[in-house]
């Protein structure tokens, strides 16, 4: 489908077509474009209205056609919106729940607008990293006015129609209709067509108003300095404000073309590049190459966690928010005593700040049972365990699930080491197991890694993802493996981090270098926020099970003083009282220093660009083997993993889309020069197969 034609008296109203939002695809263009022209060559016709079937007006490009030839075939979107403001008969586009982009875009070129309350409008594309591309900057402040045109714009947030009709001046809606926004469209129609006929006036184009502003100049410059500010790392925004001067200060002709041109030099940023690969990753995570969209999935209505610590109640919010009940578990009764107290507290922080109401706060606290016993759960749908981080707790707990809960129950652990599938062989139903890895604070973190065992069934698979949506959170499948995909990549980059303490850099040198490349946290606060114990007891693991991996030793020495982190008041840094901000340690330095000497190193001085790279290639490498085994179905995978649990920077879009940026040859050129290094680990820097195969082929990670 693409866009219906219908006749209502005397006026034809053309539908756009094209679910779930009726994006502007090649074929709804196509037409949409004949039914202009058959309107206007039918004689019987005096109006035309344009609208959309379902659930939006327009919610703009069609993403399916996103960088392929058909998004800009003739009929293009500049084209449309020239024929529809080019049009001899009045055309009135009827405005209803989403009205975005382009379909904004397309609205503007009507020459009156219906709109129905609680439409959301808005002109999104600076969230991709671009400007508006077909009018938008040029006609919203025409009609809406400079002011709140620009911040609908470099926004990009939706305003609700209703709210906009209030803005003086504006002439975005010639009216809100309540009920049948297309019945009222046509009323409109049928009245200007025989306004225009007897008047012979012209019909109103927005290009034909003014964009003006009483101190055009005091205005923008005082915009330039908020934006940059708000948005030092993305290019898009501060042009969202060229293009709207452009509006006020050039004729509508020359702003259109200063449009285009700003639009397709951001397409070719990086920053752009970073934000659509992002975008388009999000939703690829979604899918499963064997794991069809419309696998069945089982209901869960009601869910039990079994552990109330850090974890377990974290967890436990995100589906008290979702209007999901939820029964908690544990042995005693002071720990889930303990553990409601701090989801209340945290729920009490949220309506303090005003960003929860109180009913909504107590409706989901009704929705909370706690109990000791097996027996209350054993109806739930699905259980996540979040007990402690070892196997013998977790084998009882699973030996226990299998004995007592209902058939088809959804079994998960929250575990964040241990191998899923000998957690699975602990019950009779490998098939219903599966991990549901949060991160931490499991309230607040956008990742879920959903880890797939060999023997979860893909409905199991399918439901869990569908319920990571449902509570907000981005889910990405993980197959087993050590650390799954984000903490085994995090190794890397942390082995790393410490070599470059042996040969010749401090705590802050590293993380000032990685801090202004973007990420959120260098890896010493890092590890000072979440506490250097759970690092040690890990590496303490690996030095027998994996002898041969080598790490840097100051990372023991510092917790062997006992220097633990924030928790401990001192870390890699040393922190005051109440206190979070980092202070470099003289202690910490002597220490590292002392070690270095041990090992008869002589320190080097070592330039951001290496920190810097030497950190985000580990990454890459990893991330390499990771897609090459399967543990990730593809590369973007990785990448969302990164962007939303691992603060890196989303103008970057991630570590192998960074890489890709970088020049896969250019990768491994610098891995050859890092495994050249004595005191770094050669073997690790030998480039995994798969970028050494998309390096020679000049090709890339992602598409
Ligand atoms: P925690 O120590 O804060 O909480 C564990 C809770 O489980 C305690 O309240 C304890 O009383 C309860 N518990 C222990 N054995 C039990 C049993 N047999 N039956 C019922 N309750 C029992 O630990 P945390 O940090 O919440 O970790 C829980 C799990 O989540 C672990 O597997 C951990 O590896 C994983 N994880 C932890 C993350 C973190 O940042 N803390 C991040 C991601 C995963």
């Amino acid at each position: 489908m693409g866009a219906s034609y219908e006749v209502r008296g005397k006026v034809a109203v053309i539908t756009l077509d094209n679910p779930p939002v009726n994006g502007l695809g090649y074929d709804t263009r196509r037409e949409y474009s004949a039914g202009i022209d058959r309107a206007l060559a039918d004689p019987a016709i005096a109006a035309i209205v344009i609208t959309g079937a379902g659930k939006a007006f327009s919610g703009g490009a069609d993403i399916k056609e996103f960088g392929s030839p058909k998004a800009i075939a003739e009929p293009n979107l500049l084209s449309l919106i020239r024929q529809t403001e080019n049009a001899t008969k009045p055309v009135v586009a009827a405005i209803h729940s989403v009205c975005m982009g382009g379909g904004l875009e397309l609205a503007l070129g009507a020459h009156y607008r219906v709109a129905a309350p609680g439409t959301n409008v808005a002109l999104p594309e600076v969230k991709l990293g671009l400007i508006p591309g077909a009018g938008g900057t040029q006609r919203l402040p025409r009609v809406l006015g400079v002011e709140t045109a620009l911040n609908m714009i470099v926004s990009g947030e939706p305003v609700k129609s209703e709210l906009l009709y209030t803005v003086p001046g504006q002439k975005l809606f010639d009216q809100i209709a309540e009920g049948d926004v297309v019945a009222a469209a046509c009323a409109l129609a049928e009245a200007k067509a025989a306004e225009h006929a007897a008047s012979g006036k012209p019909l109103p184009r927005v290009r034909d108003m003014a964009a003006t502003h009483p101190s055009p100049d005091a205005y923008f410059q005082f915009a330039r300095n908020m934006v940059k500010g708000m948005a030092k790392n993305f290019p898009a925004p501060a042009k969202c404000v060229d293009a709207v001067e452009a509006a006020v200060k050039r004729k509508f002709d020359d702003g259109m073309v200063f449009e285009r041109e700003v639009f397709l030099a951001l397409m070719l940023t990086p920053e752009c590049k970073a934000l659509r690969h992002a975008f388009f990753a999000e939703r690829a995570a979604s899918k499963i190459p064997d794991v069809p969209d419309n696998t069945p999935v089982r209901k869960i209505e009601k869910l039990a966690v079994i552990g109330a610590g850090t974890m377990g109640g974290g967890i436990t919010m995100n589906f008290l928010n979702a209007g999901i009940p939820v029964t908690m578990l544990e042995m005693k009764q002071e720990a889930l005593d303990r553990g409601v107290a701090t989801i209340r507290k945290n729920y009490e922080a949220q309506v303090k700040k005003g960003k929860l109401k109180q009913d909504k706060y107590e409706q989901r606290m009704s929705l909370l049972t706690t109990t000791l016993s097996y027996a209350d759960i054993a109806q739930a749908d699905m259980v996540i365990e979040a007990v402690f981080e070892e196997m013998g707790v977790k084998e009882k707990v699973f030996k226990t699930l299998d004995e007592v809960m209902k058939p088809g129950a959804i079994l998960a652990s929250n575990t964040s080491t241990l191998d899923v599938d000998k957690i699975a062989a602990f019950t009779k139903r490998p098939q219903d197991v599966i991990g549901t890895h949060f991160f931490s604070p499991a309230n607040v973190m956008k990742l879920l890694e959903v880890v797939r065992g060999k023997a979860t069934a893909k409905d199991v698979l399918a439901t869990v993802m569908q319920l990571g949506k449902k509570i907000k959170k981005t889910a990405v499948v993980s197959g087993v493996c050590d650390g799954f995909i984000g903490n085994r990549m995090i190794e890397q980059y942390s082995r790393q981090a410490g070599f470059l303490l042996e040969e010749g850099c401090t705590p802050a040198q590293v993380d000032r270098a990685i801090e202004r490349f973007g990420f959120a946290m260098g890896p010493f606060r890092m590890g000072d926020l979440a506490g250097n114990d759970i690092g040690w007891a890990i590496r303490k693991r690996r030095y027998t099970e994996k002898p041969d991996m080598r790490y840097s030793k100051t990372a023991d020495l510092l917790c062997e003083m006992g220097r633990y982190g924030q928790k401990t008041g001192a870390g890699w840094y040393d922190y005051q009282a109440g206190k979070r901000d980092a202070i470099p340690s003289p202690v910490v330095v002597k220490m590292i220093e002392d070690h270095r000497a041990a090992l008869g190193i002589k320190p080097r001085k070592i330039s951001d660009d290496e920190i810097v790279h030497r950190l985000v290639y580990s990454l890459v490498n990893e991330g390499a083997k990771i897609v090459e085994e399967g543990i990730a179905s593809k590369a973007s995978d990785i990448d969302m993993v990164y962007l939303t649990g691992y603060g890196f920077p989303l103008w970057r879009g991630g570590p192998m889309c960074y890489a890709d940026t970088q020049g896969l040859f250019n990768v491994v050129q610098a891995m050859k020069k890092f495994a050249a290094n004595p005191l770094d680990d050669a073997g690790f820097w030998t480039p995994a197969p798969l970028l050494a195969k998309l390096a020679a082929e000049g090709k890339t990670f992602t598409p």
